[in-house]
């Protein structure tokens, strides 16, 4: 059983940007989903947690080495994917893997080809490991992207915003490819999709700038909200006046009526119960 670690790590930028604050989180095997809208510091985080800068404060371990301290320890079991993963090179989809391969120290040449024909079979691209990555579509690019965080048998792999800019089928290819992956490794997956967290990842956590705002399994999350989920339909010029009194946590406009939703202890005048759902945990913690 792999085990992160983060305690209390915190991380300023030179331009006085606090993109975490004190966040503590606790990752094993399986997959872990981070969602938080833009700017919440999920880049940030992944970037800390890989080793491409140090925190200001806190510390990392990884199955009891501290990796802050020690990042070649981690940089050996790592795969990582990047947000702005831009290989647009003109050289095959075989010469790049072979090429990063390398540079993860796969010396081996026997070694090295058999797993880098492995891989494009898994992310389904062995019939264009002859075309340039450059000319990929964008799913074959971020599948592509999955293969070289596979390289050299990771046991975490990072993965920021991969599903961003997928058609839903390609979405639905990558993630069930990242899930077969992830039993025995940590699969680390920032979205500020919903419904990619509740579809793959049995743990989860909700960031807002900087701050960890709920952590936990998302059934248990879900089931922590039963019977404080609240539903009304409303005109949408009454909107104001419900936002100013309770805590409305989402709002949809269906022709011209409001539909919103609230939390609340007990139902408020008029309005009925729902069952809560994942969304209804997400907008919840970004309210608070
Ligand atoms: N290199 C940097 N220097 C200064 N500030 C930065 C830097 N990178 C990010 N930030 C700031 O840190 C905060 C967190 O950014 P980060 O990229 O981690 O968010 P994110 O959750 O990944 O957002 P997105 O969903 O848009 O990718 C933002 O306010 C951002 O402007
Ligand atoms: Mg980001």
């Amino acid at each position: 059983m792999n085990k992160i670690s983060i305690d209390q790590v915190s991380l300023r930028y030179p331009n006085g940007v606090q993109a975490l604050e004190k966040v503590s989180l606790e990752i094993g095997n399986g997959m872990f989903g981070l969602l938080g809208p833009n700017g919440a510091g999920k880049s940030s985080l992944m970037k800390t947690i890989v080793g491409l800068q140090q925190p200001s404060g806190g510390s990392i371990h990884f199955n009891d080495t501290d990796i802050v301290r020690h990042p070649e320890f981690i940089k050996k079991q790592l795969g990582f994917l990047p947000q702005d993963f831009g290989v647009y090179s003109r050289v095959s989809a075989y010469r790049l893997l072979e090429h990063l391969a390398l540079l993860k120290g796969i010396s081996n040449a026997a070694e090295r080809k058999a797993q880098i024909l492995a891989l494009l079979e898994k992310v389904n691209l062995s019939a264009f490991r002859n075309k340039e990555v450059h000319t990929f579509s964008g799913g074959m690019k971020q599948r592509f992207g999955v293969a070289q965080a596979l390289l050299g048998d990771p046991k975490i792999i990072i993965v920021d915003e991969p599903t961003a800019g997928l058609d839903p089928e390609e979405r639905n290819r990558f993630n069930t490819l990242l899930s077969e992956t992830s039993e025995e490794v940590i699969v680390i997956l920032s979205t500020h999709l919903v419904e990619d967290v509740r579809n793959l990842c049995p743990q989860m956590a909700i960031i807002k700038k900087g701050r960890l705002q709920a952590w936990g399994k998302p059934a248990e999350m879900v089931a922590a909200l039963e019977g404080k989920i609240w539903t009304k339909q409303i005109h949408r010029s009454e909107r104001e006046a419900y936002q100013a009194r309770y805590q409305v946590i989402s709002h949809l406009l269906i022709e011209k009526e409001m539909h919103i939703v609230v939390y609340a202890n007990e139902c408020p005048q008029g309005f009925r119960e729902q069952r809560p759902t994942l969304e209804h945990v997400y907008f919840h913690a970004l309210y608070q």
